[in-house]
């Protein structure tokens, strides 16, 4: 079991890397905001920082759960921690079970926390996983935060993946109760629905991340392990990514809902804040950016989505992230079909 999921871990990061562009969209396309001609400040007055989970950020940027958990990965978490202490990001590992099965393979994990002693890092588990191995993960890097994942597509995409799934929401809420650090419940690219969202809120959780499609697509990856290939109806399963944000935000909720799967640029990140998401994630570019290049080249693209983020605030006339989620933003074609269908209001977002 343990040595089949270390060998997993390098085919997710092998196979992650060969998929080509996605074959669906995130919908950001579809999204669209206003330009100001006169914003009346200067670029140098714009602030993109944020708190989360009680700590300072130069961005609401995460570099989201990748890897750990075999000796040839622990390389490439302890540049990606490097990087994130550099650029002021958070950052996730991966899943941590293999590190709780074989106490060896804990320093995979343990070199985040070395090379970012004081950033925000998040654990990574399964929802499935006890409230045992839940407060376990979180000791093993002192992690601020806790990321259960939920991922049904890709399990039984999986040859070896589960087939049960009971369970699982009484699961997430006696971790979330247990536990001492908060909880982010999160998908692996194919989308959290309203129903969902509102499911985890009364099982107590105030962080989601939607991890919509139109980017990594776990199908996909689990289709180049096993050799085989899913039809094309369920390879493009799943909620758009801008689609799954607008679900969750509709229920106007206390929680801080977290926008991830296939976002790639500032432009990107700037149309998900101004819809009232709190942070956005990305796990593939940035992999796939550090294995391409290096640490620098890494550094380089997250300021280069930062400093992008920057331009489109002035360009939108907001100065902080409070005015950026005040100004108006367009939803349009398939994306607003959706939302229309689903009876989610999309007007008071173009209209405020
Ligand atoms: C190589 C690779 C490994 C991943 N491993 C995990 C994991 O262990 N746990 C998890 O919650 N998500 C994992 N993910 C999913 C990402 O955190 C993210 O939700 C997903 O890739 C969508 O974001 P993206 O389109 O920016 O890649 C992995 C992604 C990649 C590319």
């Amino acid at each position: 079991m343990t040595k089949q999921r270390q060998k997993r871990k390098l085919d997710h990061i092998e196979y992650a890397l060969r998929l080509g562009k996605p074959e669906t969209s995130s919908g950001f396309e579809e999204i669209r905001l206003i330009n100001d001609s006169l914003p009346g400040f200067s670029l140098g007055d714009v602030d993109t920082t944020c708190v989360f989970m009680g700590k300072r950020l130069a961005a609401p940027l995460l570099i989201n759960a990748i890897t750990g958990g075999h000796p040839a990965v622990a390389n490439i978490n302890k540049s990606l921690a490097r990087v994130a202490r550099q650029t002021g990001v958070a950052m996730a590992v991966g899943s941590q079970m293999a590190g709780l099965e074989d106490p060896g393979l804990r320093q995979t994990y343990e070199v985040a926390r070395q090379e970012n002693p004081d950033g925000v890092l998040l654990a990574n588990l399964s929802a499935g996983a006890p409230p045992e191995q839940a407060a376990a993960a979180v000791e093993m890097i002192s992690a601020n935060g806790l990321q259960l994942y939920l991922n049904v597509p890709q399990e039984l995409a999986m040859r070896e993946g589960d087939r049960d799934f009971n369970g699982v929401i009484d699961n997430i809420r006696e971790v979330t109760s247990r536990l001492s650090v908060p909880v982010v419940v999160k998908e692996v690219g194919f989308g959290l629905s309203r129903e969902t969202i509102s499911a985890l809120y009364n099982a107590g959780v105030r962080y989601v991340d939607v991890g919509g499609q139109g980017g990594t697509n776990f199908i996909e990856i689990e289709d180049m392990r096993s050799g085989q290939k899913s039809s094309e109806g369920v390879r493009n399963w799943g909620i758009p990514t801008a689609v799954s944000l607008l679900e969750g935000l509709s229920l106007e909720l206390p929680i801080l809902i977290i926008a991830s799967g296939g976002l790639e640029t500032g432009v990107d990140v700037a149309k998900a804040l101004a819809l009232g998401t709190g942070m956005a994630g990305m796990a593939k570019i940035f992999l796939k950016e550090l294995t391409d290049k290096s640490e620098e080249g890494l550094i380089n693209k997250i300021t280069g989505i930062i400093n992008e983020l920057r331009l489109v605030m002035l360009m939108s006339g907001a100065k902080n992230l409070a005015q950026l989620v005040k100004k108006p933003v367009l939803v349009t074609g398939s994306v607003a079909e959706w939302m229309i269908r689903r009876g989610i209001d999309i007007d008071k977002y173009a209209r405020r």
